[in-house]
Parts: structure tokens; C-alpha cells; sequence
């Protein structure tokens, strides 16, 4: 019998998802493992509690779990959005049923942590948006700079013809079209940057290590760090494997969250780049630290939209860009911040799969 019983905990143990089970007299009488992480508290901190005591801070799964108690009402796969208090936000799916199906006593909640799910389907969605921009893009652009190639060589040929012209009407004559010409220059330069800006390129992948790129951009942003009196910091670990990466591509992203870096530093600062190896997960990670303004937890909802921006001269790409880049290489990003204090992204890149095989053919 007992074997029965151990076996039952070892199921609810491996479900993947958290019980959290309330008698009639709405006392906590299970948690699991699952559970206790996610309401970081430990198992006799959470037993013979009250709904109200533990779940306090999430007023929505109180809700859920009070209508089952009280008015016998269930749910199915209702997903909650979480704030946690050190910023960021964890998505539930969560699901509710009752303890004793033949009397409707007592309410088990099922609570899954769906965070995960959520962010690669936001991202996928992301680069998919920026993928249809690119292409609308690439078509506009195409269909301006036609007319304006055959614009330029209009101007061109006006300025021959006006060799032949009597030089006072002339003079005047040229300054117009150099005026016009200069503007013709500077509408191909915004299609040009616009194309590619928003471009979907197609990386060309070699091994390389990642400490590398880092230590390229900063090289080429610290002329612009020592006029900003902001202090670099490189702490590249020694223990690094190579990537399978874009050496243009990823210098571009490193090099974009580096100017966002610099911009929320507006007195001075520090920025500190740490590279750091994850054997286990089989990836290298970049941590860019800064010590500028921060981002508020509204705002870092939005800071990976197009065109989101809070600078008069920013376009609100840069961050898209760093996203699609990082997830064209298979990696994701992550970010913590403190209004006032400063910002830390994340960027997880796969280490080289030719390394890997290699490492496992070693190891045979
Ligand atoms: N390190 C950071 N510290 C504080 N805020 C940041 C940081 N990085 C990004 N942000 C916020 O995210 C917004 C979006 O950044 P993003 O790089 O996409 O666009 P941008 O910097 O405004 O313009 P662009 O990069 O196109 O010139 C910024 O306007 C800023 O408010
Ligand atoms: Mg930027």
C-alpha cells in the first residue's frame, strides 16, 4: 500500500506542472515540488495554509480558486499574466477541478509556467513582422529608386544642355540643379538605409568566438566611451567554445545594445561586457551591464517593438535588429533592470555544433 501511495507523489513530482490542492475547509493539503518553487516557499510554509494567506500577491489565482471553493465554478487552461517583484513577468496556464469530484468539495489548482512558450512565440511573431516589413520594404524601395535613377540622369543631361545657355541665366540655372541633385542624393541614401535596416539578411556563418566580437566593438566605441566618460569594463572568460555565428551580423547587435548602452548613460558611467560559458546548456552567453537610467517594467514590454522609441533621434530598430539577428543564430535574449540604476541584457548563443561533434567523437 505504501508502494501505491510513494508511487502517487512520484507521479505528482513528475508532472511538470504544480498541484496545489485545497480541502473543504480550504486548508492547503498537497503541494507539490512544482508548486513550491513557483510560490517560492517551502512545503511547511505552505501546508494547512488559507488561500487568502498564500496567495496574497496573486489575485487572480485567489479568484480562480476562491470560485471553485465557494461558488463550485471551474476553469479550464485560463492563462494569467504575473508580475514578479524583481521585475519581469511570468505567464500561468492554469486549470482547476475539485478534490472530490463526487461531492464538489475541495479544489485542486493546476498551474503551469508557460513564460517560455510565450516568449518564443512573441519572438518567432517579432521576426516574422520584420520579415514582411523587409520585404515590403525591399519592394518600395525598388519602386522608388527606379523613378529616381531616371531622374538623376535627367538632371544630368539638363546640366549638358545648359552649356549652350548664356552664362547669368546659367549660374542661376546650375545652382538649381545642383540643389536638386543634392536632394535626389539624399532621398536614395534614406531608401538605401531603409532597406537596409529592415532587410532579412542571410548570415554567413563560420566559427568564431564570441569574445572576438565583443572585443571588436569595443575597440571601435571607445573613442566615443572616453568622450562620454563612460569607463568600458571587458571580463571575457577563458573557458569559452567557439559559436557558429555571423561576424558582421553579431558585432551589429552587440554594437547596437553597446549605443543604447551609452545613450541611457547620459552623465557617464560604466558598461561592463562578461562572457561566460554554459557546458550544460551548450551555450555562451554575453552579459552587457550598464549603470544608466533603467527600464520600467511598462517599458521593457515595448522596447523590442519596431519603431518603439523614447529618443527624439532614435528610429526604434535597434533592438528588433538585435532580436532578429540573435534569434536568426538560434540564441534568445533576456534582460533585469532597475529604474535609476541600470540595465543587464542577456544574449545566449548555441555553441558550435561542429565542436560538439567533435567533443562527442572525442569522447568515444
Ligand atoms: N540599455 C538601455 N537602458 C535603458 N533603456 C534602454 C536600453 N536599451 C534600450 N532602451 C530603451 O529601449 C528603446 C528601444 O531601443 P532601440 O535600440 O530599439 O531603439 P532606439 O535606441 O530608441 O533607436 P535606434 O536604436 O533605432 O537608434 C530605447 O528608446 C530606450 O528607451
Ligand atoms: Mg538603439
Amino acid at each position: 500500500m505504501s508502494d501505491v501511495a510513494d508511487y502517487g507523489i512520484s507521479i505528482v513530482e513528475s508532472l511538470g506542472e504544480g498541484i496545489l490542492a485545497f480541502d473543504q475547509m480550504q486548508k492547503v493539503v498537497m503541494a507539490n515540488s512544482y508548486v513550491q518553487k513557483l510560490l517560492a516557499k517551502s512545503q511547511d510554509k505552505i501546508m494547512g495554509q488559507s488561500p487568502e494567506f498564500l496567495l496574497a500577491d496573486r489575485p487572480d489565482l485567489l479568484r480562480m480558486l476562491k470560485a471553485g471553493l465557494v461558488q463550485r465554478q471551474l476553469f479550464t487552461d485560463v492563462d494569467l499574466v504575473h508580475h514578479l517583484a524583481g521585475g519581469g513577468m511570468q505567464h500561468l496556464r492554469v486549470n482547476t477541478s475539485f478534490l472530490n469530484a463526487q461531492t464538489q468539495a475541495g479544489v485542486v489548482l493546476t498551474v503551469r509556467d508557460i513564460s517560455e512558450v510565450k516568449r518564443s512565440e512573441w519572438e518567432m511573431g517579432q521576426v516574422e513582422k520584420m520579415t514582411s516589413l523587409g520585404r515590403l520594404a525591399a519592394s518600395v524601395a525598388h519602386d522608388v529608386r527606379n523613378p529616381l535613377g531616371a531622374i538623376d540622369i535627367q538632371l544630368q543631361l539638363l546640366g549638358e544642355d545648359l552649356e549652350g545657355v548664356p552664362d547669368d541665366l546659367r549660374l542661376k540655372l546650375m545652382r538649381r540643379l545642383t540643389i536638386a541633385q543634392t536632394e535626389m542624393k539624399r532621398m536614395d541614401r534614406i531608401v538605401h538605409n531603409f532597406l537596409r535596416f529592415s532587410r532579412n539578411p542571410q548570415l554567413h556563418l563560420e566559427r568564431l568566438m564570441l569574445n572576438d566580437v565583443v572585443r571588436h566593438v569595443f575597440e571601435l566605441v571607445s573613442p566615443e566611451a572616453r568622450e562620454r566618460n563612460i569607463e568600458l569594463a571587458l571580463e571575457l572568460a577563458g573557458d569559452m567554445l567557439a559559436i557558429d555565428g555571423d561576424e558582421d551580423q553579431l558585432a551589429q547587435a552587440v554594437l547596437n545594445m553597446t549605443v543604447n548602452a551609452f545613450q541611457a548613460m547620459e552623465g557617464g558611467g560604466t558598461l561592463v561586457a562578461r562572457t561566460q560559458m554554459d557546458l550544460e546548456a551548450h551555450q555562451v552567453c554575453l552579459v552587457l551591464s550598464d549603470t544608466g537610467c533603467g527600464i520600467s517594467d511598462t517599458e521593457r514590454d515595448r522596447i523590442f517593438e519596431f519603431y518603439y522609441t523614447t529618443k527624439d533621434e532614435g528610429t526604434g530598430l535597434g533592438l528588433s535588429i538585435v532580436q532578429r539577428i540573435i534569434y536568426q543564430h538560434g540564441g534568445h535574449l533576456d534582460l533585469s533592470s532597475r529604474v535609476g540604476q541600470g540595465t543587464t541584457f542577456y544574449i545566449y548563443l548555441p555553441v558550435s555544433e561542429k565542436k560538439k561533434n567533435a567533443d562527442n567523437k572525442g569522447g568515444l
